[in-house]
Parts: C-alpha cells; sequence; structure tokens
C-alpha cells in the first residue's frame, strides 16, 4: 500500500499529533548516547537509561500519554548505532532502510495510519542519504500481498500520512524522499507480479502491464505474439511454450528521450511457472517456480521507476514470457530447435529453458536495438543457490566496467552482487555432438554453463547477467524485505541507470 501523503514540515517534531512519532538516536564510540532534545525529555522522564542504548536496529515503543511538549501519546526511540563511524554511503543507506523496514513493523503491529519522524541531526548521519533511504525501506517494508485473503476485516489498511520533521531543511529533502519512494514503489510492483500464483499472472499479464506502462509514459510497447515469433523464427521460446496452453508473448518496452547517447538493454526471464516441462520437477517445492517470472518482474518494474526520472539514456526493455508445461506437444530431451538468429541447440533437459527464452530475447533485442550494453536478470539455476546461498545474487559477465558499475549500485541498493567467472573451459561443457550447442552443461559449474549459453548471443556486446535464483525469495533477512517475492534486482537497475554515465562502459 501506497504510503498516501508525505509532508515535510517545518513544525518541530513534538508538536505533530500522529498516531506514532519516531525520535532516531545514535551513541559513540564510548557508547554515549547522542540524542535530540525531545529525545532526551523522553528518555529521562520515563527514565529509560538502562532500556536502550541506541544500537543499529534497536527499537524501543514508549508510551507518553501527550504529556510535557509532546503532541503525541506514542513515541518509538529507534537506534542508529555509531554513525560517525560509518565511512561508507552503502553501508549507511541499508542502516537506514533497515532502520525504515523496523519502523514499518511498529506500524504493522500497532495500524499506524499518521506517523511521524524527527529527522535526525547526529555527527555523520547525512540527512539526504537518510531521507531518501528511510523512506524506502519503510514502503518496501509495509509491503504485503493479501489480494486473496478477502475476508480479514481486521486487515491494516496502510499509512495515510507521514510528516518528516527537519526544522529548516525540508525543501532540500524533497527530491530525496521522492527518489526513494519511487524505487521503493517499483520494487513492490515486482513483488506483487512475483507473488502472484501461476494462474494469476501469465504472458498476458506482463503484456498488459507493459501496455498500461506505455500509456502513462512516453514509453513504447511492443508485443511480438506466437504468430510473430513463429515469422521470426524464435525456436527457443517456441519450444518452450509447446507444452503450453497459455500463449507465448515477448513484451517490449523501449523508452527513448528526446536527447540521448546511449542505449542500455535490460532483458528478464518471465517463466510464469517452470515445472520442469517433461523433464518434470519433484513436487517438493514445485510451487515456488510461480517465482520463475522475477526477473521480468524486476526489469519492467525498473522501467517503470526509470520512466518518471529525466534520464538521458535509452532504456529498451525486453521481457519474454511463458510457462513450462509438458502437454502433448511439449518439446522433449533430443529434440533439437534453432534459435532466432540460426545457432542450433540440443535440448538434453527440458527443465533448463530459461536459457533457451532468454537466447531469442538476447539475439532479437541485439539485432533490432543495437545497443551499448546488456543486463539480464533471471531465476536461471538452482546451482547459483548453492553457490551463493540465499544472500548474493550472482553475476556473469564480459565486460569488467559493466560489472562495476553494477555491484556499486547493487551494494548502494543492499543487494548484493557476487562475480563468478566466465571462460572457454566453461564454454566446452555446453558443446553438443549433434547441434551448435546444448542446454545443460552436467552438474560442475552449473550457473556458469547456463550463463556461457547465453554469452553465445551477446558476443561482444558489452553483457552482465545476473542470476537471481537464490535471492528472488527467500532474501529475509533484511526488515524491509517480507517473505515471498524480494523484488530483488529492482533498485540495484533504478540505481544504475539513474546514475548511468555515457561513455563508461563502451569507449
Ligand atoms: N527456474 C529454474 C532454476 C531455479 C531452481 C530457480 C531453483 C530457483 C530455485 C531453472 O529453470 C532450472 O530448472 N534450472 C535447472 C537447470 C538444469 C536442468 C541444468 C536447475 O538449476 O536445476
Ligand atoms: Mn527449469
Ligand atoms: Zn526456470
Amino acid at each position: 500500500m501506497k504510503i498516501t501523503t508525505i509532508s515535510c514540515s517545518e513544525k518541530s517534531a513534538g508538536t505533530v499529533h500522529s498516531d506514532l512519532l519516531i525520535v532516531c538516536a545514535a551513541h559513540d564510540e564510548k557508547n554515549k548516547i547522542n540524542l535530540s532534545v525531545l529525545g532526551t525529555d523522553i528518555i529521562n522522564s520515563f527514565k529509560l537509561e538502562a532500556d536502550f542504548k541506541a544500537e543499529a536496529d534497536e527499537k524501543l515503543l514508549v508510551y507518553t500519554g501527550s504529556q510535557g511538549d509532546i503532541a503525541c501519546s506514542r513515541v518509538a526511540l529507534v537506534g542508529l548505532g555509531n554513525c560517525s563511524e560509518i565511512k561508507e554511503n552503502t553501508v549507511a543507506a541499508d542502516l537506514y532502510r533497515r532502520c525504515g523496514g523496523n519502523v514499518a513493523g511498529i506500524c504493522k503491529e500497532k495500524k499506524i495510519t499518521h506517523l511521524s519522524v524527527e529527522m535526525p541531526e547526529y555527527k555523520g548521519v547525512d540527512q539526504q542519504l537518510f531521507a531518501k533511504t528511510f523512506v524506502e525501506g519503510l514502503q518496501l517494508g509495509l509491503y504485503t500481498f493479501d489480494k486473496y485473503k478477502k475476508n480479514d476485516e481486521k486487515a491494516y489498511k496502510g499509512l495515510k500520512k507521514l510528516s518528516l520533521c527537519a526544522q529548516g531543511k525540508t525543501a532540500a529533502l524533497k527530491k530525496y524522499v521522492d527518489e526513494g519512494m519511487r524505487a521503493a514503489l517499483a520494487g513492490c510492483t515486482a513483488r506483487n507480479m512475483a507473488n502472484e500464483p501461476g494462474n494469476g499472472w501469465t504472458p498476458g499479464h506482463f503484456a498488459q502491464f507493459a501496455r498500461k506502462l506505455a500509456k502513462k509514459s512516453s514509453a513504447k510497447c511492443t508485443i511480438l505474439e506466437l504468430s510473430d515469433m513463429l515469422e521470426l523464427k524464435m525456436g527457443g521460446i517456441l519450444a518452450v511454450n509447446q507444452g503450453s496452453h497459455e500463449e507465448p508473448k515477448l513484451v517490449i518496452l523501449d523508452y527513448k528521450p528526446k536527447k540521448y547517447k546511449e542505449t542500455v538493454m535490460l532483458v528478464g526471464k518471465g517463466l510464469t511457472f517452470d515445472s520442469g516441462g517433461v523433464s518434470l520437477k519433484p513436487a517438493q517445492g514445485m510451487m515456488d517456480m510461480k517465482y520463475d517470472m522475477c526477473g521480468g518482474a524486476a526489469v519492467l518494474s525498473a522501467m517503470q521507476a526509470l520512466v518518471q526520472e529525466d534520464i538521458n539514456v535509452r532504456v529498451v526493455c525486453l521481457v519474454p514470457s511463458t510457462d513450462n508445461m509438458s502437454g502433448g506437444g511439449a518439446v522433449k530431451p533430443g529434440d533439437v530447435i534453432t534459435h532466432y538468429g540460426g545457432i542450433t541447440s540440443e535440448i538434453e533437459n527440458t527443465d533448463a529453458e530459461g536459457r533457451l527464452i532468454l537466447a531469442d530475447a538476447l539475439a532479437y533485442g541485439i539485432a533490432t536495438y543495437s545497443p551499448d550494453c546488456v543486463i539480464d536478470l533471471a531465476t536461471l539455476t538452482g546451482a547459483v543457490v548453492i553457490a551463493l546461498g540465499h544472500h548474493n545474487s550472482g553475476i556473469m559477465s564480459n565486460n569488467d566496467k559493466l560489472v562495476q558499475c553494477l555491484t556499486d549500485a547493487g551494494a548502494f541498493a543492499g543487494e548484493p552482487l557476487w562475480r563468478l567467472p566466465l571462460g572457454t573451459d566453461y564454454a566446452k561443457q555446453i558443446k553438443s555432438k549433434v547441434a551448435d550447442i546444448k542446454n545443460t552443461g552436467g552438474r560442475p559449474g552449473g550457473s556458469i554453463t547456463a550463463a556461457e549459453y547465453l554469452h553465445k548471443f551477446v558476443g561482444d556486446t558489452p553483457w552482465a547477467h545476473i542470476d537471481i535464483a537464490g535471492t528472488a525469495w527467500d532474501f529475509t533477512e533484511k526488515s524491509y524485505i517480507p517473505e515471498g517475492a524480494s523484488g530483488i534486482g529492482v533498485r540495484t537497475l533504478v540505481e544504475c541507470i539513474r546514475n548511468w554515465k555515457n561513455g563508461k562502459i563502451r569507449k
């Protein structure tokens, strides 16, 4: 639920009548608490010295009963730890974001409608960064997916009003609040798509979303239908779709600003349900494969934020979308297919379907839009979960500078990326005896051989592949990320493209 109104108030926080007031506190290297006048007042009048240490992620709810100078009857003291010690922006950003997420937790529990926040003014706290990332964490943390709970009358209706109190400084903060909100809402959009079950989010829904977004913005939407794919000979996506009752779509959004130098292409795996096909997955855990479209959700949701920003780069976004089913016409192990552009592939395992649909989209996108660089996001391999667990996404690339841009953006967004290598030795694993390549490379280095498959279709175009199979869901260590879909990748892409520097990748 979107925070309805956000006001940057000139009032002092104590005078605002709200349901909950947030007062932040830090401490120094000797653990001495650094607190605003208002906060000191509360600690002293309620004798809370022993109860609150201002550690990062600490929170203490106090019922003040609207006495003294405090108009609000409920106050939460929230810790920021030793702020002045923090040297990196990325660390501060995630601290503030988690703080927003913690506050969202209290809002949900107490069903807060109007929240006020005293903006912290402590050594080491960057107020603009705080405004951006606290609001981001708050909005992300307020997320719930309850659309299928039709009879829950007691459900929380969300935050209607947020008052940020920073006396004398409010005008400068608005831009940052907006940036945080746009990124967070895009993240929530991706979660909404991904949390839909397989029967609630089909390729047609991706198409519908893109058409709506194009209507509301200057972006152009093109949907390639089954007939177009037949004509264009997109053998990968057609093969995966063969066992399905649902038609495939290749959804394209093209955001082309009046003045631009470079084109960034985003590609996301939009597999709306992965049963494995004829190489059927085991029943246990198969349900999670409704999330196999998180890459597509991420790139389209990032577009939602980007089209609202004044960026000077063209962004073309492609989402190949189908489910992977085992109907009578399904593709079989041993079948040979021909991708868009002519490369042939032997299907060893129909469950390695993501690379098949991405290959067509990458080849077609590069041939059609000649991008300066390509970034793809996909829940591509179980192997990346074994390699990196649920705490880092894997990134594989033919371009060091692009990796740097994305890893920096990911670190700032709290969506860390870890690079895995590519190389001809890995590429050898996908050589086929009967076709140009085959779609599996065995268990060793499974994420890398999947990336090498995609590599064949991008050639020398600067390209990065981000495998989000471990982080698209079950990425729950942060207060602002709920169970279910995490919305991973959205904020990394928004941050990366927002800060795009022409000439940085290809020179
Ligand atoms: N969508 C899966 C990858 C996946 C697995 C994502 C687990 C998240 C959690 C993908 O289509 C797949 O099935 N990959 C196979 C490839 C194998 C057959 C070469 C895999 O990882 O097992
Ligand atoms: Mn699969
Ligand atoms: Zn899959």
